[in-house]
């Protein structure tokens, strides 16, 4: 890089070298412990307002995989990735916000009366929209999928996001509620050889614009 900064660690270089798995070992297992510590981790990502509006449901025994399978155009890693999660974004909701913000307060990171500045402005900009709660819902979603991405990557597993599902049915046959939206489904697990060399990218010049 110029300006002397060198570009690259270990998290970089975790970034660098991912790409999508296909092609999972099916005799690899994660434990619930190991699930839960995955979404730990994609839980301290980021969400507007600190709303946390998503739920993770890990597929991972033969039963539940045989039930999300064919609504899943029967994709092999749902099968054979040691777990699948259902990422669900909630609608934004601002009425969450003074529970959601309550253990910061409680721990001294934000005092208590900036809790209305947080949740008033958070209302006018949700309450009458449902594109934008949808929007924030898959955003939120989307940004702890990435993270548990990237964390797997580290640790040396392979992921696949997925959109190739039937997402009303995902819904009805897992029990999602009427405000959660199945962002993606993310498998996660060891990988077996066989998947691809990484994929050339577009080239930044068009993609970036430096204003
Ligand atoms: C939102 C999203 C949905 C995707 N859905 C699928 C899918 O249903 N099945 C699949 O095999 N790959 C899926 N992919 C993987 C993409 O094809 C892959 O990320 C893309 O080709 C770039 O390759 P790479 O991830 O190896 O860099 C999805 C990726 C994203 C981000």
């Amino acid at each position: 890089m110029t300006n002397g900064i060198t570009m690259t660690n270990a998290v970089i270089e975790c970034i660098l070298s991912r790409s999508t798995t296909k092609k999972y070992d099916p005799a690899v297992t994660l434990s619930d412990d190991q699930i839960r510590e995955l979404v730990r981790i994609g839980t301290t990502a980021p969400t507007s307002f600190h709303m946390q509006n998503w739920r993770f449901i890990a597929v991972r025994t033969p039963e539940a995989k045989a039930r999300l399978s064919p609504i899943a155009w029967n994709q092999p890693p749902i099968t054979d990735a040691a777990v699948t999660f259902i990422v669900c974004g909630q609608l934004a909701d601002s009425s969450v916000i003074p529970e959601r913000l309550a253990p910061l307060v409680e721990a001294g990171v934000m005092p208590a009366a900036m809790v209305p500045d947080w949740e008033i402005p958070a209302r006018g900009l949700y309450m009458e929209y449902p594109q934008r709660q949808r929007d924030e819902a898959v955003r939120s979603g989307a940004i702890a999928a990435t993270a548990m991405i990237y964390a797997a990557r580290s640790l040396a597993l392979g992921s696949t996001p997925m959109i190739g599902f039937d997402a009303e049915a995902v819904a009805r046959e897992f029990g999602l509620a009427e405000d959660e939206v199945p962002v993606m489904l993310l498998s996660v697990g060891a990988e077996r050889p066989g998947n691809w060399p990484q994929k050339p990218r577009r080239p930044v010049a068009d993609v970036l614009d430096l204003v």
